[in-house]
């Protein structure tokens, strides 16, 4: 019976196919052989094109998205009324972040004569008065880890020690190479590293992560890889999009459960999510936006499974988690520990204490390392080898990076750790006991992430910058969080923020639904223009807005009496 139908199905298709040839022979009938050619040639160009055209990096539903908004934006009345939208905006960016105090002006060329020692220190009390802010009273989320007076001296006096060396001469800078590995093999040995684990000092978390991605980028094109991925839950930091951007890979975020920030789903979305196309898988340790470590062990095992690399980007909390088991609080394994996790970044110049403009990325084995190598042989200025991004690097940060954890030592990182987590884990439970606002899931370091379900938590932003804090403020979902240093543990600072969110919310909960006002309703609405570009161009507004050196027009409408100089 089955031969039978088989047969009856081939007599069908054979059928098919002569009544097809017949056809496309007698619509040919009339063509002469160039026409045919032609024909054939355009048709295969335009399967080739529409190819191209449906599959690309970005998808085509985002990419009509794009243009609609585009064409939209061209109509004449539109076009006008977003051009004046986006001149107020610059407008408002001007006056909050660039208006000088009274008197003041810019310097646009070089002084003729240079200035005398007295002169320049007096003129740069100017520059240091300008800062309203004051972050020294642990008022700010983030920001300045440390601050600690006797630290900054110590920095100050190494700076100075090495400030016109350079690692890119190590024969002429033998010291500060000698730190510098140095610094490595402190760092690899606080994660865990193998004997053959390795790194580099980079100028902080991002050219860490960008040096992860280019290094397993390259190991990617070796495997045969064309369009090499990036693999990371939604949350991690902006730097792997960064990444992606710079050297030509596709990111794939994947989504979070929205109010635990629950962990199994990444594993299961990012099985799904892997493909031949795949180069890197990420986690945080902890994330920046809500402080939740991603669960590390099990997104190691598909690592392995699959034979990809896995990158632990613990730039924030790399210098707590570190220390967290001696300090009395017990994580799930996240390092070196770990087989699967091939790399980690962790941040010198965050809970390291060191000053800005340092960071390590270290890998479980050198073979990945040397990917990330760039080597030029044939250049005439000679053989051209450097480990990272920069050419020439500061030997003064690496000497004083070095200097701050020789000095701090492991006693002084497990006691400030102790602090800070104690310090983070009080304002979370304080904070659960309030009606109005939630926790976001279980942050275990030092990150703490608040949401509301009753009102817009862009109007506890605001309540709070009233108070004189300076918190985070996030979206999708609309969250502030607190980011808790060294600053935030001094006496009766933690119990003042308790405060202060308690009454701003009981004050906010007399009306739960009033209109956000402020910054607050900026933030909201950033995060709800559908037009994404549009954000993009005001974003870009605010970086033009940074190189301003022209005083704010006179007849400017924004600026009169309140608003502007003051
Ligand atoms: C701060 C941070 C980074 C990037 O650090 P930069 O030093 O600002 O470049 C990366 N990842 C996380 C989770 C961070 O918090
Ligand atoms: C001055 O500024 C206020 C608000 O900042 C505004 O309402 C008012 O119209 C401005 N006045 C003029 C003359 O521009």
């Amino acid at each position: 019976f089955l031969q039978d139908t088989l047969i009856v199905y081939k007599e069908i298709i054979l059928v098919y196919l002569e009544k097809a040839r017949s056809l496309i022979n007698a619509q040919c009938k009339e063509l002469e052989p160039w026409q045919i050619i032609v024909l054939t040639a355009f048709t295969t160009l335009l399967a080739v094109w529409l190819h191209g055209f449906l599959f690309q990096q970005e998808s085509l539903s985002s990419r009509m998205k794009k243009q609609l908004f585009k064409m939209i934006r061209k109509i004449p009345f539109v076009s006008a009324s977003i051009q004046k939208k986006l001149n107020k905006a610059l407008d408002d960016m001007t006056i909050s972040l660039c208006t000088l105090k009274e008197g003041m002006t810019y310097v646009k060329s070089l002084p003729l004569q240079g200035m005398t020692e007295s002169e320049l220190l007096k003129k740069l009390e100017e520059y240091s008065s300008m800062a309203q802010v004051k972050w020294e009273n642990g008022k700010v989320s983030g920001t300045v880890y440390s601050g600690e007076q006797q630290l900054t001296k110590l920095l100050v006096k190494v700076y100075g020690d090495f400030a016109w060396s350079n690692p890119l001469h190590p024969d002429i800078f033998p010291g500060v190479r000698k730190m510098e590995a140095e610094v490595v093999r402190m760092a690899c040995a606080l994660f865990n590293g193998g004997p053959n684990s390795c790194g580099a000092v980079t100028s902080g978390g991002t050219e860490s992560i960008l040096m992860a991605c280019k290094a397993y980028r390259d190991l990617a094109y070796e495997r045969g890889i064309k369009y090499p991925e990036i693999l990371a839950p939604i949350s991690v930091h902006a730097a792997f999009d960064k990444a992606a951007h710079y050297f030509g890979m596709k990111i794939v975020h994947l989504p979070l459960n929205k109010k635990t920030m629950q962990v199994d789903v990444i594993c299961k979305a990012m099985r799904r999510a892997i493909s031949r196309n795949t180069a890197m898988l990420v986690c945080s340790a902890p994330q920046f936006p809500h402080g939740i470590i991603d669960p590390i062990e099990e997104v190691a095992k598909l690592a392995v499974k699959y034979k990809i690399p896995l990158h632990v980007d613990a730039c924030l909390g790399g210098f707590l988690i570190a220390f967290m088991e001696k300090a009395g609080y017990s994580l799930l394994p996240f390092d070196f520990r770990v087989k699967g996790v091939t790399s980690i970044s962790a941040d010198t110049h965050k809970y390291g204490y060191a000053p800005k403009g340092s960071s390590v990325i270290l890998y479980s084995d050198k073979k990945y390392r040397r990917y990330q190598f760039f080597v030029v042989p044939n250049w005439q200025g000679g053989l051209y080898a450097s480990p990272t991004i920069a050419g020439s690097r500061p030997g003064g940060i690496i000497a004083a990076c070095w200097a701050t954890m020789m000095h701090i030592g492991e006693a002084g990182y497990v006691e400030a750790t102790k602090k800070i987590i104690a310090t983070a884990r009080f304002i979370a439970s304080e904070l659960r006991k309030i009606d109005g606002i939630f926790v976001f899931g279980n942050p275990e370091v030092s990150v703490v992430a608040l949401g509301s379900n009753v009102f817009d938590i862009f109007r506890l932003s605001n309540s709070l910058t009233s108070k004189g804090w300076n918190l985070n403020t996030l979206q999708f979902p609309s969250s502030i969080h607190i980011c808790v240093t060294l600053l935030h543990t001094k006496p009766k600072v933690k119990e003042q923020f308790v405060e202060d969110v308690r009454t701003s919310v009981s004050e906010i909960m007399k009306n739960p639904k009033a209109k956000t006002t402020g910054m607050g309703a900026i933030y909201g609405m950033a995060q709800s223009i559908p037009d994404r570009s549009m954000v993009s161009e005001i974003s870009r507004l605010f970086l033009d807005c940074l190189y301003t050196t022209d005083l704010p027009s006179t007849d400017n409408k924004h600026m009169n009496g309140s608003a502007g100089y003051h």
